[in-house]
């Protein structure tokens, strides 16, 4: 029931960093699927960006840039409106404000709960919540059951240092409940698969250790360049963007222990906890690699003296009974010459046997998983073993369980107001600690270069 009225309360979604990517290529297009299948009916979004924009210009934008004009998306345009402001300037919040409190008035007739979405550079994070608190929208006015909540996307801060002071702010300001920090990796359909595999499959369970797992590959491959996020991407570099967050959320689900219930506490607290035991994988010098794609460097957006990389390889150990002597090979790069993301489990090969089987889970381009095993050739006399794959794709499952995007689940629960596929401080400061560890190692490393389109192994 509760989960009824949450979904049924109206609510404004508040975009900061209107123009950016990820209103362009994920936000709206999440709300209006999640409008179509009927999930989400009662609510209007309020787009605060520095353009020169106009309620009807910014949906043309809307239509064109992010629903790439499909005209069945089209239906939530009508209930997008704009505010043009700057990110430090009160008058603008109180713009805002005015804005905020007419949509309440005219559309919902009542007070509405407000999602305050920060789809900004980390470096607006602190003025943007420190102007927010103090125009006082932030405080809830829907009722008992009334609130506000802020989205932020990761990284959050840049170290652990800077986290720490980005988390006090916070406190400051918001209560635990109202934050949510967002790793959309987390809410991806084949990450919470991952469990769900786990521990719903009694034959799997017992050789998830030492014992029959080599090694744990994941791997992040994309073909598409940093092109139109220089800026965001230059000051980041692929460990930040992506290896402190998503691939480490990828581990923490393969390695953590079974939670005493899947509540959003105990599900934190054994990410954390394996996140916490993570450390540089001794003995494997040889793999840790560190290279910028030719060309990064005159993107838009970019230093034309840029030592950010695109690619990485990290070899974690995590410091436990369970995987000591496991190595979790750590690997991301952009301008590949595939889009692929999974997660590859490979156990031990039988005393004198070459056959290795693997489980994989993937995550891009389609979602699914796969077991790769072994069998006999058909034929008379024949002795020979072959390779096979057995294979699950979500796809498959045409239409009704296609999986839904991630950006679908972290507005939704959001609005339920569900942290459980949000990364909590614990998780965020062990995973600063973990990056702080490799950038230390990295010192050695000297930055390569690579040819757009090359494959890893080349790298
Ligand atoms: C984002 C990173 O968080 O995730 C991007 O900033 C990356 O660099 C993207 O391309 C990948 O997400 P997805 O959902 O497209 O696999």
């Amino acid at each position: 029931v509760n989960t009824q009225i949450q979904l049924q309360s109206p609510f404004v979604l508040v975009i900061f960093g209107a123009t950016g990517d990820l209103a362009r290529s994920k936000l709206f297009k999440a709300l209006a699927a999640l409008s179509s299948k009927g999930w989400l009916a009662n609510f209007r979004v309020v787009a605060f960006g520095r353009r020169d924009f106009d309620d009807m210009s910014y949906r043309q934008f809307v239509f064109r840039e992010a629903l790439q004009g499909d005209s069945q998306s089209a239906v939530i345009l009508e209930k997008i409106s704009y505010v043009k402001g700057e990110f430090k300037d009160a008058s603008s919040y109180r713009r805002l404000g005015d804005k905020l409190s007419s949509v309440d008035a005219k559309e919902f007739k009542k007070c509405s709960n407000k999602l305050f979405y920060l789809a900004v550079p980390p470096v607006h994070y602190e003025v943007i919540i420190s102007e927010l608190s103090l125009s006082g929208l932030t405080i809830p006015c829907g009722g008992d059951l009334g609130w506000t909540r802020v989205l932020l996307e990761k990284p959050f801060g840049s170290d652990l240092e800077t986290a720490k002071r980005l988390d006090l702010l916070l406190a400051k300001h918001f209560k635990e409940e109202q934050i949510f920090r967002i790793d959309h990796y987390l809410a991806k359909e084949s990450l919470q698969n991952i469990l769900a595999f786990r521990f719903s499959n009694s034959i799997f369970e017992p050789l998830w250790s030492r014992k029959f797992v080599e090694r744990v590959e994941i791997n992040f491959f994309e073909e598409r360049t940093v092109a139109g996020r220089g800026l965001f991407y230059d000051g980041l570099g692929a460990l930040l963007d992506v290896g402190q967050n998503h691939l480490l959320a990828m581990l923490s689900l393969i390695a953590m222990k079974k939670p005493k219930d899947l509540s959003a506490g105990a599900l934190h607290k054994e990410r954390a906890k394996v996140l916490g035991r993570l450390k540089i994988f001794c003995g494997q010098e040889g793999v840790f690699r560190r290279a910028q794609y030719e060309g990064y460097r005159s993107e838009s957006g970019v230093a034309p003296d840029s030592e950010a990389e695109t690619f990485f390889t990290v070899a974690a150990a995590v410091l436990n009974l369970r995987w000591r002597n496991v190595p979790f090979l750590l690997s991301a790069g952009k301008a590949l010459n595939e889009s692929k993301v999974e997660i590859r489990i490979i156990f031990r090969k039988d005393d004198g046997r070459l056959n290795q089987n693997e489980l994989i889970f993937k995550i891009r381009p389609s979602e699914g998983i796969a077991i790769k095993f072994f069998a006999k050739k058909p034929g008379l006399g024949s002795e020979e073993i072959e390779e096979k794959i057995l294979s699950f794709n979500y796809d498959d499952d045409a239409g009704k369980n296609k999986a839904s995007d991630a950006y679908e689940k972290v507005l939704y629960d959001a609005v339920l107001g569900d942290q459980t596929l949000f990364a909590s401080t614990a998780e965020v400061s062990a995973a600063w600690k973990f990056i702080a560890k490799v950038r230390g190692h990295w010192k050695q490393a000297p930055l390569k270069t690579y040819k757009k389109g090359s494959r890893v192994e080349e790298i």
